[in-house]
């Protein structure tokens, strides 16, 4: 196949057939295409962008291009959830053993962080000796025995999307909605489940911030889910704030434990059993949305959410004590505070540089290769709209040496705002915002 012509044919606006995709992505799969056109296509993607049928014959590409985990003798639906990125985002620690101790089947699928955002492979790598980098195989005998494994994509699911997006992150390409949405639907599908719910970010933190290519994107997948009879349900949540107060490694599973054992911040815990209420009505484990909210309640307050990531940990080769004393995660050797400069509202705490804050601490990385500190990162207490005096504290920094402490003031300037009157702060936006199914858009009603 001539790969010039068919980037050409999309940079002039043209169309590529089912068949061209699918040897198109199988060879670059099977590193037969080179980088450097597959680079070029995913920019005049960007550009041109691709119709409904192309999108569709690209995640079907990217499907194909690996393998599928079986999970059809279980007797339980099976439903993922999956998030579009952002800071402070631990609900899939949370989510993954709380739906599970409910009656589904979680196949967590989860990426690493890049760019801003951080990843749940990276968080849950920060407990000692946890192992993410599991077969098929593996991940199937784990779900039959806890109804729960947490992945990362290996090179046996979708690898033509795994390369693709590491590509799209290197070449500033990921902001695309058919991409996003072709890169993220062909590995669910992938995991052979009954139902899929989405936490499409908004915000300044989010890939795509603007509301309507929010609400663009969780259409594309939905319809997506349904070329392949997996029913798709996506919810609109803020990220022009960190979720939660942890933005880090070990220090987001640590809060992600708190909300496993009830003492999660409101926040994280409101997104957590939106979602979740989702999950257990597709996965035929609740009747509505509100049984679903009372069996998850019950859940943590029993301590079975607790046990089974417990148990989970402990299948996945980490150290499960740390459930009971998170103390053991890894802790940074230095820790600072750090105070208002001066008195006024916080207008703003801006997760794009929270998340630059966590990399130039070494908790994140600039390349797919770097290594992460697990212990570094924020505890951000500041909330917008909070009024503070001169020398309150806002938040804690978790370094490794002064250098760290020094680097981590620098961003935590630049990400807290301050404004001088309450009238002066934009209002932050909703922290749900609308819930989007096959059947359109609603608006969030808070009561629910
Ligand atoms: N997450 C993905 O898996 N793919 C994208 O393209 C963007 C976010």
């Amino acid at each position: 196949m001539e790969v010039r012509t068919l980037i050409e044919r999309k940079r002039n606006g043209g169309r590529l057939s089912a068949g061209e995709w699918r040897v198109l992505m199988n060879q670059y799969a099977a590193g037969e295409v080179p980088d450097y056109q597959m680079a070029a296509l995913a920019m005049a993607i960007f550009f041109v962008g691709l119709d409904r049928d192309e999108i569709g014959q690209l995640t079907n590409a990217m499907l194909e291009s690996g393998a599928r985990l079986h999970l059809d003798h279980l007797a339980v639906g099976r439903v993922d959830k999956h998030s579009t990125g952002g800071v402070g985002d631990k609900v899939s620690l949370v989510l993954a053993p709380l739906v599970a101790a409910c009656g589904v089947a979680v196949p967590m699928m989860s990426g690493r962080g890049l760019g801003h955002t951080g990843g749940t492979l990276d968080k849950l790598e920060a407990i000692p000796g946890f192992r993410t980098g599991i077969s098929i195989q593996e991940a199937e005998a784990l779900l039959v025995r806890h109804q729960c494994a947490m992945l990362g994509q290996t090179s046996e699911i979708a690898p033509a999307d795994r390369k693709l997006y590491a590509l799209r992150d290197a070449t500033a390409t990921v902001e695309s909605i058919p991409l996003i949405a072709a890169s993220i639907m062909s590995k669910k599908l992938a995991e052979g489940l009954t139902g899929l719910v989405l936490d499409v970010k908004r915000g300044s933190g989010a890939f795509l911030p603007e509301l309507d290519r929010g609400l663009e994107l969780a259409k594309t997948m939905i319809a997506l889910g349904a070329d392949h009879g997996c029913p798709v349900v996506a919810l609109l949540t803020a990220m022009d704030r960190p979720l939660g107060r942890a933005c880090g490694n070990a220090v987001e599973v640590e809060e992600a434990i708190m909300a496993l054992r009830g003492t999660g911040p409101a926040d994280l815990m409101a997104v957590t059993y939106a979602l979740g209420a989702d999950m257990l009505v597709l996965g035929g484990a609740a009747r509505d949305r509100d049984d679903a909210r009372t069996r998850m309640e019950e859940a943590i307050a029993s301590g079975r959410a607790a046990r089974l990531f417990q148990a989970i940990i402990e299948a996945q080769g980490g150290n499960p004590a740390v459930v009971d004393d998170p103390g053991l995660l890894p802790q940074a050797p230095a820790r600072a505070l750090y105070r208002a400069p001066r008195s006024g509202t916080i207008a703003q705490v801006e997760p794009r540089a929270v998340g630059r804050g966590i990399t130039a601490l070494g908790g994140g990385r600039t390349r797919v290769e770097d290594t992460v500190h697990p212990a570094v990162g924020f505890v951000i207490t500041a909330r917008p709209g909070d009024i503070v005096r001169e020398g309150d504290p806002l938040a804690t920094i978790l370094a490794q040496d002064q250098n760290g402490l020094d680097a981590g003031r620098a961003a935590l300037d630049l990400a807290i705002r301050l404004a001088d009157d309450v009238d002066d702060a934009d209002p932050p936006l909703p922290l749900i915002s609308h819930r989007v199914t096959g059947a359109g858009v609603e608006c969030w009603d808070d009561g629910r």
